[in-house]
């Protein structure tokens, strides 16, 4: 598969890893419903379900790959022919199927999980991408838990599956265990270690168990990698995956350290995107997550609130309208000061003189004292 390499790809797994949280199951038609959103905000694939474990998830996969034209729809299997022979089976009507297989990489597993030894793994790797590659001409390989992997091995079994035919690899760090720049090295060593690299892109698939995901996925871009894993709102197993919304929004406000790398992603559709995928999946956003949180843009003590009305960008590095959000927020409480309150009285239609507002002033004060959320009605009570 040619791909370009100014482009980052961008794999949304919302649908796969999002969809393992305890609870946040969604049924096929809200399947599809996130499936096109995607679709709009510009993913480059979209990992549908793990055809395998249920008939809900085989159907699903039919569904969405019916349902989506224009984007990649991926379906995962562990690394043996069922799983991948039923996978195919439901890709069967995508106009773009791709098959992603694999199998533990690291020591670990390799004892713990599969009581087996790297050659035997190393050999159900190479069979299964064969068996994929039988049915679809993209085949992704997973290499679970590269992130605790020896790396010398790890090139191993990444050049051996795409000499077998893989387009493209996945390097996880599925306990979100590394740090930016120990994953950053570990990607930057397969392309300098594996001999057929240039044949495969390389994917970043990082956790969140140290609070690390975006981190990661970033010095793996930095380091070579032009596929990033993730999802909306950075939802996923225990602490979740790379947010989608993060990356992308790194990406836009970094520009210049990411040379000529494009991506299709139209940011101003995240803020209707993620509060979709909350609701749906009833799982809250924490008001402090970065960029889709309900306080990203909420500007509440008087130091920022005067600074940000005098120039916005003394406290605002991204545009609220560059991710669907209409303006900033200056929030009204206690901390608040003269020059936040004059803002939302003049809002209302409001317009008063010095004395007039400090006067105002410390009647707000006692008010939001005793109140946390002041709002209008409460302002128009004031000035009544
Ligand atoms: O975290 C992980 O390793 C995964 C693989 C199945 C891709 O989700
Ligand atoms: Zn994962």
């Amino acid at each position: 598969m040619l791909h370009d390499p100014n482009h980052l790809y961008i794999f949304d797994t919302t649908l796969r890893d999002g969809e393992q949280v305890p609870g946040c199951q969604l049924t096929t038609p809200e399947k599809i419903e996130i499936a096109r959103d995607l679709e709009t905000l510009g993913v480059d694939i979209i990992e549908a379900g793990f055809p395998v474990s249920s008939p809900g998830d085989f159907q699903s996969v039919v569904e969405l790959s019916k349902a989506v034209d224009n984007v990649i729809i991926c379906a995962l299997t562990r690394a043996n022919e069922n799983d991948i022979t039923v996978a195919a089976e439901a890709l069967k009507y995508a106009k773009r199927p791709r098959i992603h297989t694999g199998i533990g990489s690291s020591d670990m597993h390799i004892k713990y999980k599969f009581n087996s030894t790297r050659e035997e793994i190393l050999n159900r790797a190479v069979a299964a991408v064969k068996h994929a590659k039988s049915f679809v001409e993209d085949v992704e390989f997973y290499a679970e838990d590269a992130g605790r992997a020896d790396l010398p091995y790890l090139a191993q079994m990444v050049e051996a599956v795409i000499a077998a035919g893989a387009t493209v690899v996945n390097v996880p760090d599925t306990n979100g265990y590394c740090l930016p720049d120990q994953y950053g090295s570990k990607i930057k060593y397969l392309t300098e270690h594996v001999k057929n690299i240039d044949q495969a892109i390389i994917s970043a698939h990082c956790h969140n168990d140290l609070g690390l995901a975006t981190a990661n996925s970033i010095a793996a871009i930095q380091n070579g990698a032009r596929q990033v894993e993730c999802t909306i709102n950075g939802i996923g197993e225990r602490a979740g995956n790379t947010s989608l919304e993060e990356v992308a929004m790194i990406l836009k406000v970094h520009a210049a350290h990411f040379p000529g790398l494009t991506s299709n992603i139209n940011s101003k559709l995240f803020t209707a995107i993620s509060q979709k995928v909350s609701s749906m999946m009833r799982m809250p956003v924490q008001p402090n997550k970065a960029i889709v949180g309900k306080n990203a843009f909420a500007h509440s003590s008087g130091i920022h609130q005067d600074g940000f009305l005098k120039h916005r960008e003394n406290y605002e590095i991204i545009r609220p309208e560059d991710v669907g959000l209409n303006e900033a927020g200056i929030i009204l409480t206690a901390r608040s000061g003269r020059h936040a309150l004059k803002h939302h009285l003049e809002r209302l239609g409001y317009t008063m003189d010095k004395d007039a507002l400090a006067a105002t002033y410390e009647r707000f004060l006692v008010l939001a004292d005793a109140k946390k959320d002041i709002v209008d009605e409460d302002l128009l009570t004031l000035v009544k």
